[in-house]
């Protein structure tokens, strides 16, 4: 069954300048998780931050923080997210020849493990995972920067992994990430994802409060 919906804004759009504050906005105006981006200038064409960054979103919000690893050789890095204060981490299936055991790793450090799966990967990748894993990012743009484009050809991966979720027997949770708005979200909450990352669609508003109302007034 999918859980309630929840919006994830991603930091990414935020104003880094007022960081702290700009989480804690995001906060306030109804967000329930906060989405943090990393990116390495190698596993993706962009560098943004690394565990500093993300202990400072963690001691700015009582939130979930949801750290997003767009990284090659994840492995060496997920303990520091860890000790940075990272709720869940998560980890792309391109960047890791041996999954289930980075998977297994963010788990005995006592975090979500979460696998990130590019537009043109398939859900395959995750069919012998599902016993592992306690999240699934659904990436719906090429990963790598905010205010792109939806790609509508993600929905029958939402729809197929919601049914390996479902037959899996496990409370696993299903996310989105990429061109996330009020047009795109109704269509990916019929398909059966259950969090939405919104980066632009919040952070590139004026009023954030208003934002997320907007988006959960579209599912
Ligand atoms: C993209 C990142 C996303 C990004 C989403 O590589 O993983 O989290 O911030 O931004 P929007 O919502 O603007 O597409
Ligand atoms: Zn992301």
């Amino acid at each position: 069954m999918a859980h309630p919906i929840k919006i994830a804004p991603s930091i990414l759009s935020a104003d880094f300048g007022e960081l702290a504050a700009e989480v804690q906005a995001v906060e306030r105006a109804g967000a329930d998780w906060i989405h943090v981006d990393v990116m390495d200038g190698r596993f993706v064409p962009n560098l943004t931050l690394g565990p500093v960054v993300s202990r400072a979103v963690r001691r700015a919000t009582s939130l979930p923080v949801d750290v997003h690893l767009m990284i090659v050789e994840p492995e060496r890095y997920v303990s520091a997210f860890a000790d940075a204060g990272a709720d869940v981490i998560t980890v792309h299936a391109e960047a890791c020849p041996h999954l289930q055991r980075v998977v297994q790793q963010i788990k005995e450090l006592g975090k979500k493990a979460g696998v990130a799966l590019n537009p043109h990967t398939s859900e395959e990748a995750l069919r012998y995972l599902m016993d592992d894993v306690d999240l699934v990012l659904v990436m719906s743009v090429n990963p790598g920067f905010g205010g792109q484009a939806f790609l509508p050809q993600v929905l029958p991966k939402v729809r197929a992994l919601r049914e390996l979720i479902a037959r899996s027997g496990r409370d696993i949770v299903l996310e989105v990430d990429g061109g996330v708005t009020s047009e795109t979200i109704g269509g990916l909450v019929e398909a059966g994802a259950d969090v939405f990352v919104a980066g632009s669609a919040v952070f590139g508003k004026p009023d954030y409060a208003a934002a997320i109302s907007a988006l959960r007034a579209a599912c």
